[in-house]
């Protein structure tokens, strides 16, 4: 029997199964996840931890769990929250949720796409205030999707699926990744661009779909901002930290952009106050990418089924690394 901490409920019973393997299973009753000392208090002698993106497992949290702690299974396909260098150090592994929520996040950046080029939430926004008085010929123009150029940042998994949505719009497909992908190529009429700032001011759309690491971190910055496409739209379900959120303020209010999808921004969460979340024409939601049912029901049973392999010795098939 080995002790377990779960930072989060989960959806669905798939936790039920920790105990049912025997296991001794504390899970974080809060809505929102514990508190860092809150977290250090309750993990020593675990022997492993189910954790959400939000939860900042680092050495500090792998010491105060012990020699004991031999997996931490994460509930999202992004690992940048966990400090991967030193679990490995200390032979802890690592498992996340990568596939089974492709199709649902490339689903959600599709939707912030259309919604901030056509004005989706501003138009809502005029209705509620009973802005709404007549039809017009020039109400809420917003530049067309169909057609358009669409740069994919990061041609994995989600970014290749969401270039598959954007076909079905006659897009033009454009992706920078460091190694190409022929074969997604192929399937997809993507060309990949050789320099990522030379691709800029073509594309009428920007999708971002990179793992938020040492490389990627604010890999949009002013600069590179300033260099897209004047009247272009930019649109975020990586990591917030993915684009400088001061940059990006300046390149709606006086750079090129037009408006900005954003599932994930920087700070998450965004205050109400924050001029991001009050800006008409960026449109944010709440980091819910994966948020269909049956996927978040599926990551639990992965999280699950990886954390109980390890447990019993075996190896994981989502090794994050
Ligand atoms: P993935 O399949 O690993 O794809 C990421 C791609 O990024 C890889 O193909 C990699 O290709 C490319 N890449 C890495 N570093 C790069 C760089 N410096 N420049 C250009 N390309 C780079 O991962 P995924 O499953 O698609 O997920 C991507 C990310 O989405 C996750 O890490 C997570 O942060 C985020 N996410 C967010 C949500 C949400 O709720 N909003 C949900 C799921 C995932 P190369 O190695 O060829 O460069
Ligand atoms: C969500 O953001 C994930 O990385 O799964
Ligand atoms: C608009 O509603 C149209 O009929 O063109």
């Amino acid at each position: 029997m080995a002790k377990v901490y779960a930072t989060r409920r989960l959806p669905g019973n798939a936790l039920e199964r920790v105990r049912e393997a025997g296991h001794d299973l504390e899970v974080w009753p809060g809505a929102c996840p514990p508190p860092k000392p809150e977290l250090l208090k309750a993990v020593p002698g675990a022997a492993g931890i189910v954790t959400t993106l939000e939860d900042p497992i680092d050495a500090e949290v792998m010491d105060a769990a012990g020699p004991s702690l031999r997996v931490i299974a994460q509930y999202a396909v992004g690992v940048n929250n966990i400090d991967l260098e030193a679990a490995r150090a200390r032979g802890i592994r690592v498992t996340h949720t990568p596939g089974v929520l492709t199709e649902a996040t490339a689903d959600l950046a599709f939707a912030l796409l259309l919604a901030a080029a056509r004005r989706v939430v501003e138009g809502q926004d005029r209705v509620r205030s009973g802005a709404w008085r007549c039809w017009g010929p020039e109400l809420l123009l917003g530049p067309p999707v169909h057609g358009a150029t669409l740069l994919v940042v990061g041609f994995g998994r989600i970014g290749q699926a969401v270039a598959r949505r954007a076909r079905g719009f006659g897009m033009r497909i454009l992706y920078a990744s460091r190694h190409p992908k022929p074969e997604a190529e192929a399937a997809l009429g993507a060309v990949r661009v050789g320099l990522l700032d030379a691709a800029l001011p073509e594309a009428d759309f920007v999708s971002l779909h990179v793992p938020l690491t040492r490389e990627t971190d604010r890999l949009f910055d002013r600069d590179r901002l300033a260099r897209m496409k004047p009247g272009s739209v930019l649109v975020n379900t990586a990591r917030g930290r993915v684009v400088d959120t001061e940059a990006l303020l300046w390149a709606l209010e006086e750079g090129p952009l037009f408006a900005a999808g954003l599932d994930v921004t920087d700070p998450e969460p965004l205050p109400a106050d924050h001029p991001l979340a009050r800006h008409p024409r960026a449109v944010v939601t709440p980091h819910i990418g994966s948020a269909d049912r049956p996927t978040r029901r599926r990551m639990a049973e992965m999280v699950v089924g990886d954390l109980l392999a390890v447990l019993a010795g075996g190896e994981p098939r989502y090794p994050a690394v």
